[in-house]
Formats: C-alpha cells, sequence, structure tokens
C-alpha cells in the first residue's frame, strides 16, 4: 500500500495537491480509521459553506453491524436502479428535455430484480467508516424554488460540506466516496436510522484507507468549460 502524501503526521499535503487528487476511492484495506482522526476530518468538514451559514448538517456514524447490513441491502437495489438505466443509455433519473424529471425512463421493478454484482456495493458493510449525511430541510435557502425545472440550489447547501469530509480525509491519507444511491431508499433509510421529519437523506459516505494509490483524476481542462461574457462567448484563457 502506498500513498502520495499524508501518511504520517506532519506531511500535510499543499491544498493544490488535495483538490487536484481526492478521487471517489470505493476500496479499502482493512486498516481502521481511528475516531481522532475521523473527529479531525469532520472538524475540519464543519467549515464549508451554506445557504445564510444555517448548518443545517447532520452526520451519523454508522456502527451497528445489522445496521450496516441493511444499509447495504438498501444501497444495493438503489445501485441496480442505477446500473438499469447505465445499461441503457441513459442518464439515472436526469432530467428530461423539459428539464424535469416526471417518470423513470426504464422498467424500474425490473431493474431492481436484477442482480448488480459490484464490488464496492456488495461488501459496503465492512467499509471502515460509514456515515450518513443527512441536512434540515427547513433551513435550506432554495433559491431556485419554484422555477420551472428542477431545483439544484439545496444541493449546495450540504454537498460542500460533505466534499469537505472527502478533501479532509485525504490530507489525512485516507480515501472515501460520496454515494447518493441511497437516497432512492430515503424512507427506509429514515425509518432505520430514525431521522425525524424534516430532515433529508444527502447521501451515504465510506471512508477509509485506500487499497489502490491514488491516480491522476481525468477532469475537463478550464479552457472547456469556461468562456466570456456569454455561455457561448470566447474561451476565457491564459
Ligand atoms: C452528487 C454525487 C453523487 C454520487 N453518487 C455516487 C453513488 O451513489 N455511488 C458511487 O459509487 N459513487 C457516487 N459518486 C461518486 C462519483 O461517481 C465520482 O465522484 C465520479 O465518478 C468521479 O470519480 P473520480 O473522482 O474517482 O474520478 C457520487 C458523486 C457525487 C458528487
Amino acid at each position: 500500500m502506498t500513498h502520495a502524501f499524508g501518511a504520517s503526521p506532519g506531511s500535510e499535503p499543499p491544498f493544490h495537491d488535495v483538490v487536484r487528487t481526492t478521487p471517489a476511492t470505493r476500496g479499502f484495506t482493512s486498516d481502521p480509521l481511528p475516531d481522532d482522526v475521523l473527529h479531525r476530518i469532520l472538524d475540519g468538514a464543519r467549515f464549508a459553506p451554506s445557504g445564510g451559514n444555517r448548518q443545517g448538517w447532520r452526520v451519523i456514524v454508522v456502527r451497528d453491524r445489522a445496521t450496516r447490513r441493511r444499509l447495504r441491502d438498501l444501497y444495493q437495489l438503489a445501485w441496480r436502479e442505477y446500473i438499469g438505466h447505465v445499461a441503457e443509455g441513459k442518464v439515472p433519473f436526469a432530467p428530461g428535455s423539459d428539464r424535469r424529471w416526471t417518470e423513470p425512463s426504464i422498467d424500474i421493478d425490473a431493474a431492481r430484480s436484477t442482480a448488480r454484482p459490484n464490488p464496492f456495493a456488495d461488501s459496503l458493510d465492512d467499509v471502515p467508516v460509514m456515515l450518513v449525511v443527512v441536512v434540515d430541510l427547513t433551513v435550506l435557502a432554495v433559491l431556485d424554488n419554484g422555477l420551472d425545472r428542477q431545483s439544484i440550489v439545496g444541493g449546495g447547501s450540504i454537498y460542500p460540506f460533505c466534499h469537505n469530509i472527502l478533501l479532509g480525509a485525504r490530507a489525512e491519507g485516507y480515501g472515501g466516496v460520496l454515494t447518493t444511491a441511497i437516497c432512492r431508499e430515503e424512507d427506509a433509510v429514515r425509518h432505520l436510522l430514525a431521522i425525524p421529519d424534516p430532515y433529508a437523506v444527502a447521501g451515504l459516505m465510506a471512508l477509509g484507507r485506500p487499497v489502490r494509490e491514488i491516480r491522476r483524476l481525468r477532469r475537463e481542462p478550464v479552457e472547456r468549460f469556461t468562456t466570456v461574457d456569454r455561455f457561448d462567448g470566447p474561451t476565457f484563457t491564459v
């Protein structure tokens, strides 16, 4: 097992390296991620921005074996739905050309009953750290509510926090992944974890020591997505 950085105390990597080398890590060694490290990771993540600085997040550290197994089973159902879409060349649950999602574009029941073996989904109950991140809907200022399209703004008050967890884990020599597939099973998750009414499930996160060395992430260059003055304006470059 090798790490690009962060494996020993005092070897904190520069920010520039952390943001460029924080992948979705789904394969973990059996090394534990100690509670004091997890606390430090969360202690950094809490500086994430949120609309009106309302910090509507709550984190549930899931340790109970039976609860973990149940979450794994729920995740697998959602994973089957996800892969069912991908197998038919569709973006799972993406809004249509009318900018809204109305109904599944695949046979959901068939997808849920088709096994889709996957190393991460199948061993999810064994990850070193499992977090369920929930958010208080009543404190979200969702400025695009009521527009004639799918709303996206609310997520901006919770996913920076989630990404800070991944960045923090990376800086400590660990890795992780944010998953949202589990949101398909929100009612069951809320019941299982006694999550009260105004809270929504934002995601399930897995953290641990990565099995593989971090690779270069595949991302588009700035020039690919930045223009000046107009969407169809000249490319921003230096
Ligand atoms: C909002 C969001 C939801 C995601 N949901 C899942 C998920 O349900 N399951 C999963 O395995 N990965 C999930 N991911 C991880 C993405 O697949 C990953 O960030 C992307 O493929 C880039 O991977 P890389 O950083 O390793 O290149 C999610 C990421 C984001 C930002």
